[in-house]
């Protein structure tokens, strides 16, 4: 028997972390006063409370226009509508992020073209981006990932030099700022995710934001069946869905946007304070500190583990040793994209993969990102936010248990600890 708990030792921690999604009086209060309303649809369009939060969520965000809408792939989806991305276009996406970043692409017969991540961030590497740049490329779609943000001013000076849209991917940055200005407010567009686990949730929805008058009329036809934008200025039809969010989901996000200053400052803290904790342990790495980051949005904090400074014990053996301590957290949270199940596409299925070509682009063997590779499949490791919405103690314990694996890593050492996290935990992680 050993000191860990993968080994037998007692676990560190037997209580669960603060419960992600809350729920307060307030969202109930909110969702009674859509029950007794009759108006439960997102048609009257929008409702009450999803316009409220509309214009709260742009203020936050310092854009002059938002809207809700039925997920956050479909919020990139209208976003790409709204810049006219177009059959055949090319679109700059990092290799690094969910497949839902990069889904919406596809789906309108475009073209992502897959860049590295900066290894300081994991988010796309601005210094390589004019390299994938070429006759077809229209838009940039950088994700501000984890708890940075990619590199904006870089992003925008890209994409002014080379006449490029921007559509910030800020499913994990709500409430974020960059040099004062709001998450999804610098590019064209910001599309945002309010699934389950996100800093704002309605279980699923999300929200577009913009400076744009003709981009918001853009997207509110497009999510809601074509119809006319609320404003219709500019007159525009477009052939769309019903991607309207309805009433009770947008009434449970109002009192999570007034909540969401206060827990961004206690995450904040009590991030730092595992900073402190954390100060060179051989084995853990923090990311860079990025100063031009004015508020701090962590959908996760995200560390990196070097196995190399650990006698080559693996990541997924730490992080299992880490899950049996009773700290839920994350290695391959995950897979560059264009790595990932979705691949090879169906060309047939994806015409434009074809068009001026021999053989169709196959997304899955074109590219090469070490960087992506290294943080999906060594390095990054994730802790979810929530774990940071308790007091000081709970962060002890983080630290406590990351310092406890790692000085008792030999006893990782050719255990089938897949296995045994498994069993204990009753499912199976991506990660062996
Ligand atoms: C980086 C990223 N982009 C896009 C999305 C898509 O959001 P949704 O799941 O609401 O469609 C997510 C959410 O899971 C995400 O994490």
């Amino acid at each position: 028997m050993g000191k860990l708990a993968i080994t037998g030792g007692e676990p560190l921690r037997k209580t669960p972390f603060t419960q992600w999604p809350m729920s307060t009086k307030e969202e109930a209060a909110a969702l009674e006063d859509v029950l007794t309303s009759s108006k439960w649809g997102g048609q009257p369009f929008p409702g009450k409370h999803a316009e409220l939060f509309a214009k709260k969520f742009a203020e936050v965000h310092t854009a002059k226009y938002a809207q809700c809408v039925s997920t956050g792939t479909v919020a990139i989806q209208a976003a790409l509508k709204a810049i006219n991305i177009r059959p055949g276009d090319e679109v700059i996406v990092p290799a690094y992020t969910w497949e839902g970043t990069v889904g919406p692409v596809l789906l309108l017969n475009a073209v992502p073209v897959f860049v590295d991540v900066d290894p300081e961030t994991y988010c796309l590497d601005a210094k390589l981006i004019e390299a994938a740049i070429t006759p077809k490329t229209k838009a940039i779609l950088p994700v501000h990932l984890g708890m940075r943000f990619a590199d904006m001013d870089e992003i925008l000076r890209i994409a002014a030099k080379h006449n490029l849209k921007v559509i910030e991917d800020c499913a994990h940055a709500h409430g974020g700022m960059w040099k004062g200005k709001g998450a999804g407010s610098m590019g064209d567009l910001g599309a945002f995710s309010f699934q389950s686990s996100k800093l704002i949730t309605s279980g699923e929805g999300g929200a577009v934001i913009t400076n744009n008058l003709e981009y918001m009329e853009l997207v509110q036809s497009y999510i809601n069946a074509g119809r006319a934008s609320l404003t219709d200025q500019y007159h525009h039809r477009i052939i769309g869905f019903n991607y309207r969010l309805g009433e009770f989901q947008a009434a449970v996000l109002g009192p999570q946007l007034d909540r969401l200053p206060k827990q961004a400052a206690l995450r904040e803290q009590n991030m730092k304070h595992l900073e402190t904790r954390l100060q060179n342990p051989p084995g853990i790495g923090l990311l860079k500190p990025e100063p031009r980051i004015t508020r701090l949005a962590p959908y996760g904090y995200v560390f990196k583990y070097f196995s190399s400074q650990v006698k080559d014990i693996p990541r997924a053996a730490f992080v299992a040793a880490l899950q049996l301590e009773g700290i839920p957290c994350d290695g391959l949270f995950y897979e560059p994209v264009y790595k990932s199940s979705l691949f090879p596409l169906e060309s047939a299925d994806f015409p434009a993969l074809t068009w001026g070509r021999d053989k169709a682009l196959d997304l899955r063997s074109m590219y090469s990102c070490p960087e992506s590779d290294r943080a999906a499949y060594q390095e990054a490791v994730w802790l979810p936010h929530q774990h940071f919405l308790g007091g000081t103690a709970d962060v002890d314990t983080i630290a406590d248990g990351i310092l406890k694996v790692l000085s008792n890593v030999e006893e990782l050492r050719g255990l089938d600890h897949k296995a045994i996290r498994n069993q204990r935990l009753g499912r199976a992680d991506r990660e062996s």
